[in-house]
């Protein structure tokens, strides 16, 4: 379980979160909506330990991150936490094995062994032939789902997505989407997922919405 306590964020005068609590089930796809500006990817950045809080605690599992140093932290994340973003952020210069094996070796795993999980995660992403190739000859959809794989890699507790379909035609769109579900009923992987998709949010366990730095509604389906 992921639980954030109380979360005040500021910028300047800016109190952009405004004392937000909420806690994530193991096994639970969770969307945040809200307009631009809520504080949405500010509360996910500080979930996933991208950024600290003014005020309050993030535990996982009651293990309070707020307190870690950041060589603990850095482990930790690599660890526990896989992020999807908007924009695929694979690395051009390396193939997609490589890109989606990195965060298991920067973890520690043998070579064999990390690109042996890469290569069976691809596979499952229907990307089996595209293993040798650079992000650049691939599709945005296909690179979305090898951003996937990436944040699969190290089998991480919760998978933190901010708009990942946000640049995606409706055809990638729905197929990244239903591959969400796919991996939450195989693999019970935990999800959240800041979108601006509504179809998204309204398949999601739970929808969160977000006005002006505090959640105002948490409706499960
Ligand atoms: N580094 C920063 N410095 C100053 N203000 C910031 C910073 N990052 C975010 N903000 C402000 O905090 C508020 C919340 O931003 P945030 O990015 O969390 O919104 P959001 O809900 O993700 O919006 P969008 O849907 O447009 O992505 C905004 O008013 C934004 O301008
Ligand atoms: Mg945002």
């Amino acid at each position: 379980m992921i639980e954030a306590k109380n979360i005040v964020k500021r910028y300047g005068n800016l109190e952009v979160l405004r004392g937000v609590s909420v806690s994530i089930a193991d096994g639970e796809v969770v969307s945040i909506v809200g307009p631009s500006g809520a504080g949405k990817t500010t509360l996910l950045h500080i979930m996933g330990t991208l950024d600290g809080a003014d005020g309050g605690s993030v535990l996982y599992d009651g293990v309070d991150v707020s307190r870690m140093k950041d060589s603990e932290l850095a482990h930790f994340r690599n660890r526990n936490i896989g992020f999807v973003f908007q924009f695929h952020q694979l690395l051009p210069e390396f193939t997609m094995l490589e890109n989606v094996a990195m965060p298991a070796l920067i973890g520690g795993m043998k070579r064999a062994e990390a690109y042996d999980r890469a290569r069976e995660l691809l596979e499952f992403m229907g990307l089996g032939d595209r293993l040798n190739h650079k992000p650049a000859q691939l599709s945005g959809g296909e690179c979305q789902r090898a951003a996937v794989a990436r944040a699969l890699v190290n089998k991480p507790k919760v998978i933190l997505a901010d708009e990942p379909s946000g640049s995606l035609d409706t055809h990638n769109k729905t197929e990244l989407h239903k591959l969400f579900f796919e991996l939450r009923d195989k693999f019970k992987q935990t999800f959240v997922i800041v979108t601006h998709d509504e179809s998204l949010a309204s398949q999601a366990d739970r929808t969160l919405r977000m006005r002006d730095g505090i959640i105002e509604e948490d409706v499960r389906k």
